[in-house]
């Protein structure tokens, strides 16, 4: 029954727009709750499932309970499409997520961006002209948005998996300062019009404007910046979705929408702080699309032998290991859990020092290790592991390289100066394991390599660790 509850300036609360406002408010809990159980990695798939579920708490409510405002609810034919689009919807998200592989998954998150941020554009672009809609604001913020959402996120996708390469940004940062004052002129000028309504015209130029705007602010941005740069869009989808939430006063996409942009805003700062750039810089400084510094290369590089380097490992007292982006290449995780275990079998202590931008995505090693049951407790934050490093009787770097990269400390002229790095070249012996002479993400030479008391082992992380352990089996 949908009884009448309340009369306010004129517009009446029924049970049903009560019990709808109610399960809004149970799924912000939820989001909330959510995103805190995310913070950690033994919570996180709990966390995800809770969010999830309040996202479908509100979309269940909303097909059965909306209200416009003359009192209607959403007609069955509507229910149906609208049903029918999650469902194929819901097929494509799950055959992409059981397909992707782990190296792959900033490219799916670019893309599933790029969606959000077009469906919030294409939101604004209907609503603009419905004569029930006065809200021009939010609805010009959306689109531009919206729009800047969805083709900077497909630029970043298309880089990400190769398809296109890097642009220099040289002139581009005028043409994008250009376009900026366009967008924001179109919207102050449609927004001072008595009847916004009927610019539609300048409507569709601000949308075509603000799309270009994304491809020529993602193309020019290169190398260790994109997760950066993924993290930012992924707040601006969360912003346009907000946006659209507010067209159709609808809470639980407002709320929705703000928690990801916040928390995409937090990532991309927190992502900055770890590469010790501003997110300024970030955005025009064409990290990784320029040239690098030369590098002052001293020394000689050595290899060691599994057979030598058994018996240095088997004898330590203690052994950090830093995984980086070739360990989940090679599938290793596995492999190395073995090595650690058999190594503590020994007595040696063995911990894992992971780096915020180790890998290809936030939290890569975290999720690659867990995937092996390796216990919490031994992976030790960058900061941590650093004030112990000089202690440690060997640093082994499993595929990784920018992170482990002295060039970051040593070298101004280095593209990564300043970036914080995992002081692997202060321990007492460095095992590098990495199949050649190939350079990390930020194409640059490595000055550990040459170091002294640094040697290589060569070959696919996961057959040289096999080796290693059975090495260390035989002694
Ligand atoms: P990288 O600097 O990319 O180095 C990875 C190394 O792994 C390469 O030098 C490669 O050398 C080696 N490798 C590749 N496949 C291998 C295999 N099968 N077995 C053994 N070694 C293999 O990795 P990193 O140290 O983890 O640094 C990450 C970089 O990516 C940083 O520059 C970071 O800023 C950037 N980045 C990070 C993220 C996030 S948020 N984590 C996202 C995008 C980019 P060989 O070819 O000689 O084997």
């Amino acid at each position: 029954m949908n009884q009448v509850l309340n009369t306010f300036n004129g517009t009446e609360f029924t049970t049903g727009s009560a019990v709808l406002e109610f399960s809004y408010l149970v799924a912000a809990v939820l989001f909330v709750w959510g995103l805190k159980l995310l913070s950690h990695p033994e919570t996180a798939r709990r966390g995800n499932f809770l969010a999830g579920a309040g996202m479908i708490l509100a979309m269940i409510t909303t097909l059965l309970l909306h209200e416009d405002s003359e009192g209607h609810r959403i007609g069955l034919a509507n229910v149906i499409i609208i049903v029918l689009s999650i469902g194929v919807g819901t097929v494509i998200g799950i055959i992409m997520a059981k397909k992707v592989k782990m190296t792959a998954m900033p490219e799916m998150v670019s893309f599933f961006n790029a969606t959000g941020g077009l469906a919030s554009a294409l939101v604004a672009v209907l609503e603009f002209t419905n004569p029930l809609n006065e809200s021009f604001l939010v609805t010009l913020l959306g689109l531009s948005i919206g729009s800047i959402a969805f083709s900077g996120s497909m630029i970043a996708y298309w880089k990400l998996n190769g398809t296109i390469g890097n642009f220099p940004s040289g002139f581009l940062k005028y043409v994008n300062i250009f376009l900026l004052v366009a967008i924001i002129f179109l919207t102050s000028y449609i927004l001072l019009q008595p009847s916004p309504h009927n610019f539609k015209g300048m409507m569709y130029l601000l949308f075509a404007i603000s799309l270009v705007y994304g491809i020529l602010f993602v193309m020019p941005i290169g190398g260790a910046d994109m997760p950066v740069v993924i993290s930012l869009l992924n707040s601006l989808t969360g912003i346009a979705a907000a946006m659209a939430g507010f067209i159709y006063h609808n809470l639980a996409m407002i709320l929705g929408g703000i928690f990801v942009g916040a928390a995409g805003t937090i990532l991309t700062l927190l992502m900055c702080k770890a590469m010790n750039r501003s997110l300024w810089n970030v955005i025009v400084g064409g990290f990784g699309s320029s040239g690098t510094a030369s590098d002052d290369l001293e020394g000689t590089v050595k290899e060691v032998t599994i057979m030598d380097a058994a018996i240095l490992l088997a004898y330590s007292h203690n052994v950090v290991i830093v995984p980086g982006y070739g360990l989940a290449v090679a599938q290793a995780q596995h492999s190395i859990h073995e090595l650690e275990k058999k190594l503590e079998e020994r007595g040696v202590r063995v911990r894992y020092g992971i780096h915020p931008v180790a890998g290809r995505m936030p939290g890569h090693m975290n999720v690659l290790l867990a995937e092996a049951d390796v216990p919490y407790e031994k992976l030790v934050e960058m900061d941590e592991i650093n004030k112990d490093i000089e202690n440690t009787d060997v640093v082994i770097v499993v595929g990784a390289n920018d992170v482990v990269n002295p060039a970051a400390n040593e070298n101004p002229g280095s593209p990564i100066y300043g970036m914080p790095i995992i002081n692997a070249a202060l321990a007492k012996k460095v095992i590098v394991m990495k199949r050649g002479t190939g350079k990390g993400y930020a194409g640059i030479e490595n000055p550990l390599f040459y170091k002294d008391n640094t040697s290589m082992l060569y070959g696919n992380a996961k057959d040289t660790i096999q080796k290693l352990v059975g090495e260390i089996n035989s002694l």
